[in-house]
């Protein structure tokens, strides 16, 4: 497919997810071009790998917002100036109004770092560990009203070991991350990934309820 896919990254942290995105359109064939990156936090490292990139960026700080309603009304506006296909967190500690996500619909994708839906909300290593889980990872999923609850597109399942701490853990779970991401987020951009009322479609297909999954 010819045609670029215009894509705004949300995030609030480090970005090694942003990262992992910006290397992937790098390729000389991506659709996925990265329109701007936009932070609710103006110290966030992520900020700084965007416009190493030559990317646009925008701070908005939700602190100077009365409520989530007023926040997020805003970051729609920020947002929809830059016209994007999709909207892509990747690390945006935010919990978002039923609003943002209604607005978004079936154009909207996160990463998380648990096998959804275990582990919902934070702390996911180590509640995976503290479970004695013997499998861990990630999902990238449609985001939903239910938080961390939406279609899932792909998952990547990594063995824990004996020894594993939350740290060491994380570390391997974020270089699926890193994999997964790009990887659904080319899928969008070349129009073979989508949501409707049954759920996560790739090709034409209703995906399992795991999604694509990958084992490692
Ligand atoms: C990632 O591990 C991502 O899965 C997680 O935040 C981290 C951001 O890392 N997201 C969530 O927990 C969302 N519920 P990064 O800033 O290095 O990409």
């Amino acid at each position: 497919m010819s045609q670029t896919c215009d894509v705004v990254v949300l995030l609030s942290g480090t970005g090694s997810n942003l990262q992992a995105l910006i290397d992937s359109t790098r390729t000389g064939d991506s659709p996925v071009r990265i329109a701007a990156v936009i932070s609710n936090r103006a110290d966030a490292y992520g900020l700084q790998r965007a416009r190493d990139a030559g990317i646009d960026t925008r701070t908005l700080d939700h602190k100077a917002f009365e409520g989530r309603e007023a926040f997020d009304a805003a970051l729609i506006e920020l947002i929809d100036a830059f016209n994007p296909k999709l909207v892509v967190l990747a690390g945006f500690m935010r919990i978002l109004s039923a609003g943002f996500v209604r607005h978004y619909q079936g154009r909207l994708l996160n990463i998380h770092p648990s096998l959804l839906p275990k582990y919902k909300g934070l702390h996911t290593h180590q509640r995976a560990l503290e479970a004695g889980d013997a499998e861990h990872g990630c999902s990238v999923h449609f985001v939903t009203e239910e938080l961390d609850g939406g279609p899932l597109v792909v998952q990547a399942v990594i063995p824990v070991e004996l020894h594993d701490s939350p740290q060491s853990l994380a570390q391997r779970v974020h270089v699926q991350e890193h994999l997964i991401y790009p990887m659904a987020v080319r899928w969008f951009a070349e129009g073979r990934l989508s949501l409707d009322d049954q759920g996560a479609l790739l090709d034409g297909q209703l995906l399992a309820a795991s999604g694509h999954l990958i084992r490692i």
